[in-house]
């Protein structure tokens, strides 16, 4: 296998020095880390998925945003189980007028062949012009950015969907907007209380949302996991270096009155060394029915999804159950995002 030299040695810095590799004239032009985004640039992104989902309803609207992005393509390589990112990617980049190409599984391309994985981001970028990775490996879509970025004539936008227990950045950002959204008439993001609830160790969901609500001021954290899953110390040295307070605990029951918002995700037993999640009695990180009583009237439920039994079905019907809203809410935000990665968000704004 040819080797490209580099990227060890850049994957090995610490992530604030790798992140000017990932922007082009003062905009993000790969998405890696949702430590690159900046609070102006969040609100921006909300604005933009505002009118875009103002604009779809009617149907000169639909027809207006799939004009927008109908000479560019968009390949899919997602090698590592997905539902819901790969769909609302997917039909992000249709409603556009996006083509796309997808790979779902890595014995079907050429990797098996012996292919670098260098001359296969090369490869794709041969065909389009945005690749949306998924992968079970931390560093590989900081991989393909660093290849097409530094040893490629075409160099074309790479964005993150989700790299294996590291990061989930463009689910951070519809977490985000949909928080957002239903605090917009309560005094924002500023000073809210927000619980994350489940395997926080290895959820990269959590991971990437601790980052960007770190950026509002105030902002107040409730981690609630089982000791063996418990938040890691590089999300903890960050909000602390930020001063956002945060408390540990195991009982959920406890904080579920004073909490603006709870995150609840599942066991990411896919990751196992030896079954240690069997071990878990994860009961006690399950949100009932009951439990309704005992959430603030404004409070909100999420859940980035696939949901197990973290959250009784009886729940969803509640107002403050935003899981099903969360998800269609990623369509519209990475509509927003792909967007501005081309540059042409002011054509929404302009639309009449
Ligand atoms: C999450 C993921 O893949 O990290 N799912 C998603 O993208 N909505 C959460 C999970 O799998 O638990």
């Amino acid at each position: 296998m040819q080797q490209y030299k580099g990227w060890e040695e850049f994957h090995n810095k610490p992530v604030e020095e790798k992140l000017p590799l990932f922007r082009q004239g003062g905009n993000i032009f790969d998405v890696i880390y949702a430590q690159q985004f900046k609070r102006t640039e969040l609100e921006e992104l909300f604005q933009i998925a505002d009118r875009i989902r103002a604009i779809s309803k009617t149907r000169t609207g639909t027809r207006f945003l799939s004009s927008l992005l109908d000479d560019k393509r968009a390949m899919l390589f997602f090698v590592q189980p997905s539902t819901r990112t790969f769909l609302s990617f997917q039909n992000a980049c249709h409603l556009l007028g996006m083509k796309t190409s997808e790979i779902r599984d890595a014995s079907t391309s050429s990797e098996v062949k012996g292919e670098s994985p260098e001359d296969m981001i090369r490869t794709f970028s041969s065909y389009v012009d945005l690749i949306i990775i998924r992968h079970f490996n931390e560093g590989f879509a900081e991989r393909a950015a660093w290849t097409l970025n530094v040893h490629a004539s075409r160099a074309i936008s790479v964005i993150n969907g989700g790299s294996g227990k590291d990061q989930h950045p463009t689910q951070a950002l519809l977490d985000i907007y949909t928080l957002e959204r239903s605090f917009r008439d309560i005094g924002g993001l500023n000073g809210k209380k927000i619980a994350m609830v489940g395997d926080l160790k290895r959820g990269r969901t959590v991971r990437s949302l601790c980052q960007l609500l770190s950026l509002y001021e105030g902002v107040e954290f409730f981690f609630v996991a089982p000791e063996e899953f418990a938040m890691r110390g590089d999300i903890l040295d960050a909000l602390k270096a930020r001063g956002n307070k945060f408390t540990l605990t195991d009982n959920f029951k406890e904080i579920m009155p004073q909490v603006d918002a709870i995150y609840s995700t599942r066991l990411q037993d896919e990751y196992d060394e030896k079954r240690e999640s069997s071990a878990i009695n994860y009961s006690q990180f399950i949100f009932k029915e009951e439990y309704l009583d005992l959430l603030g009237k404004n409070a909100v439920i999420l859940h980035p999804f696939p949901r197990r039994n973290e959250i009784e079905v009886g729940v969803d019907k509640d107002p403050r159950a935003l899981y099903w809203k969360q998800a269609r809410n990623g369509m519209w935000l990475r509509m927003a995002l792909i967007l501005k990665l081309f540059g042409r968000e002011h054509e929404v704004h302009n639309f009449a």
